[in-house]
């Protein structure tokens, strides 16, 4: 047998008993790219001279932020002539909503309720990476998120741990495919594990969790993104009860090895291994090499100093096995022969920007943000826009943003292709419709942390220091005055949420409500379109806009897919993957809570505001108008039932549903969440139509994971299904235990 024909496994202990340690401490670096010594400016010159060492002497495993194909060739060349066994480099990046053509961000995206939608952006995604040489994406992320302060809930599936696990699984499935050709791409999901609980909502806190809450919320869409196959996993920042998670044996090895199988390779978030010390958790980072590596981390992600690079030194000096060290890079070898590096280590350059350019793939990015938006108010139907439609104000500081249409995460994208919400609506308004635009106010900045910006993040800001706030505001108003409706487009700027972008207000940023009010003023009425990562405060908002339309970070296409949506070519078919609190005091803030000693009280948990969501998780409106009947439930085998309903569409526009079902237990070996989601589907029915919709429970969906036994137990009792359009759904029927 000719060594390409041998399994992965079986090449890469082959190589690995040629290695010298010195090799093997290389395979478990992986190195920030800031360009060439030469090209780097300040503190990045001396991160670059540090690559280059490497690189010139073999000993890296992975680049991360490569992100052009000459680029990658280049490295993967000058790296290949210096390794002596020819081990070619992996290159990381985080291709998290999209490479060149950007889709909504997976918050926006969750929103579909839409996995196969999900998967074909995220294959696109791929396909656009892998043609310029990348071959892992540090995604999907997959942190449940309760508090909205929190601004990497942008990047995640939301509150719910079902809908989180099914678009965790449908984007590895996008990412990786069936098989790791050269269209697709490691996905690495993140941040193992409990991120998103962070204390106060502030970004890299500590986190606080029961095993009973880690295990029934937190750690499903890890386990789905595993199930479906995916091949890394990155550890996360913070402490989880004490732990750090890149020092947490516990998370590494017992739950994401012993219990799950997993023998994909595990890579750290950025510096988490060194930043044990930082923790107060290891003493030097000899300790945090050591404690990382025993832990089960593979693959350490670093700028600066190094705790891996200890660990030559740990192995002589005995503070480590060394089958340890060999295992992590068995893995990380496995990973690059599975994906055929060996064989291909290079792109071709030419064809990588044709597949950048590719028009199919804009077109899927309309399609997403189109059906990502969310519906969340519609007085007197005032979208869709009617022909009596006249002469439309586009107005807001974020109505002809190209680079907030993008969100947070984008490196690649090209503005000049990125259709903004005006230029959108302008070029769905039928013939003789006048579209008018002024921003109106200005968009406040916000300061970054980070001392080189957004590392590599593309800003491409739109500079507000000049703009003229009294002119902007009358200008606003009088066009308003003129218009047969006045469209406001508000939110946040790309970079309010994502990575350290916490905030301790919901509220509209800057001048944007004194905007809404004086529009409002006018008698125009208002349609709201809410581009934000979050939910915001909408109590007051809510009462001046007839319709509100939340368009998330739809991405390259978002301007059409709002045009679109708001002209009525398409209907808004979006659910929300959160409960939107009606304020900031509210949150953490779950559909699926406890009934708790007094349930009646439910809605008067405050004296000084209602405790009720100000729209519920799975809300979100249609042109269409749907009934949901004739519920039946049928127990099947093993306490499952299969549970049907009729959904018709009984107004007078097309549109899609979400039809969505709920289960909940009132007693049994737990106190159980009132209700949980447990079965969605995205339908569409033409006016009159209807249609029968089927969803199957096994136990699996009713299990939960029982602290006291420590393990998934389902229990024999009776149980309520409810199924309707939302989380507070009322059509409901009973399980017998
Ligand atoms: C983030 C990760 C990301 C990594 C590399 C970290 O700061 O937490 O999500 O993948 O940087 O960019």
């Amino acid at each position: 047998m000719s060594i390409e024909d041998q399994s992965p496994k079986a090449r890469a202990r082959a190589l690995l008993a040629q290695m010298s340690l010195d090799e093997k401490c290389g395979q478990v670096r992986q190195y920030f790219c800031f360009g060439t010594a030469a090209e780097a400016v300040g503190p990045l010159a001396a991160e670059a001279r540090k690559m280059e060492i490497a690189l010139a002497t073999g000993t890296v495993g992975s680049l991360l932020f490569v992100s052009k194909a000459s680029q990658t060739n280049a490295l993967q060349r000058q790296h290949l002539e210096a390794s002596r066994l020819k081990i070619p480099l992996l290159f990381g990046f985080d291709v998290i909503h999209g490479f060149r053509t950007i889709f909504p961000t997976p918050i926006a995206i969750a929103a579909s309720f839409d996995p196969a939608l999900v998967e074909a952006s995220q294959a696109v995604a791929a396909r656009e990476a892998r043609a310029v040489g990348i071959h892992w994406t540090f995604a999907p992320m997959v942190d449940i998120c309760r508090d909205a302060r929190w601004g990497r809930i942008v990047e995640g599936p939301g509150e719910d741990p079902f809908l989180g696990a099914v678009m965790a699984a449908a984007q590895v499935r996008g990412f990786q495919g069936t098989t790791l050709d050269d269209q697709h791409v490691l996905a690495g999901p993140k941040h193992f594990a409990g991120y998103g609980a962070s204390l106060g909502g502030r970004d890299y806190d500590e986190v606080n969790l029961s095993d009973y809450e880690l295990h029934n919320v937190y750690l499903p869409p890890f386990k789905a993104a595993i199930d479906a196959g995916a091949r890394n996993l990155m550890t996360a920042y913070m402490p989880l009860n004490g732990v750090p998670a890149t020092g947490n044996r516990h998370l590494l090895t017992t739950i994401l090895r012993e219990h799950w199988g997993f023998d994909g390779f595990v890579v750290s978030d950025a510096n988490a291994a060194i930043n044990l010390v930082a923790h107060g958790f290891s003493a030097s980072p000899v300790e945090a090499a050591v404690s990382a590596l025993e832990a089960g981390l593979d693959l350490e992600m670093t700028t600066g100093t190094s705790a891996y690079e200890h660990l030559a030194q740990a192995v002589v000096d005995g503070l480590i096995d060394e089958a340890l060290l060999d295992q992590a890079v068995l893995r990380i070898l496995e990973a690059k022969l599975e994906l055929g590096l060996f064989e291909a280590p290079f792109v071709d350059e030419e064809a990588a920007e044709a597949v950048l350019a590719t028009p199919a793939h804009r077109d899927l990015a309309r399609t997403a943000a189109e059906r990502s938006a969310v519906l969340l108010r519609n007085e007197d139907a005032l979208l869709p826009l009617t022909p009596a439609i006249r002469r439309v104000a586009v107005l807001g500081p974020l109505a002809d943003a190209p680079r907030d249409c993008l969100g947070p995460w984008v490196f690649e994208q090209d503005l000049s292709e990125t259709v903004t919400i005006r230029a959108g609506i302008a070029a769905a308004a039928p013939a003789g419709v006048t579209v008018d635009y002024a921003p109106g106010v200005a968009m406040p900045m916000r300061q970054h942390p980070w001392p080189f910006g957004r590392m590599h993040e593309r800003d491409d800001r739109s500079d507000w220091a000049d703009f003229d706030e009294a002119a902007g505001l009358a200008r606003a108003v009088e066009l308003a005055r003129q218009a047969d409706v006045a469209v406001l487009v508000l939110g946040e700027r790309y970079d309010m949420s994502g990575e350290i972008a916490s905030c301790s207000t919901l509220d509209l940023a800057g001048r944007q409500m004194e905007l809404l009010d004086a529009v409002a003023a006018t008698g125009t009425p208002v349609v709201l379109l809410l581009m934000s990562g979050r939910p915001l405060d909408l109590r007051r908002a809510g009462t001046l806009a007839d319709a509100i339309l939340q368009l998330w970070h739809g991405g390259t296409r978002a301007g059409e897919a709002a045009g679109r949506l708001l002209w009525g070519a398409v209907s808004p078919g979006g659910k929300l993957p959160f409960s939107w609190p009606r304020h900031v005091g509210q949150v953490p803030l779950i559909y699926g809570h406890t009934r708790s000693h007094s349930p009646e009280g439910q809605t008067r948990r405050y004296w000084d505001e209602t405790s009720t969501p100000l729209y519920p998780f799975g809300f979100g409106l249609s042109y269409g108008a749907f009934a949901v009947t004739d519920l039946t439930v049928i127990p099947t085998a093993g306490a499952g039932a299969e549970v049907s309903v009729t959904v018709t569409n009984t107004g007078i526009h097309a549109g899609d549903e979400v039809v969505q079902l709920y289960v909940g237990q009132a007693s049994g070996s737990s106190a159980r969440p009132v209700r949980e989601l447990k079965g969605f589907q995205r339908i569409h029915l033409a006016p009159g139509a209807r249609q029968r919709v089927t969803f199957q429970l096994d136990a699996t969906a009713l299990s939960h994971w029982n602290d006291a036994r420590k393990d998934w137990v389902v229990d024999r009792v009776a149980r309520t299904v409810w199924v309707g359009s939302d989380s507070q759904a009322g059509l409901s029927a009973r399980i017998p235990g």
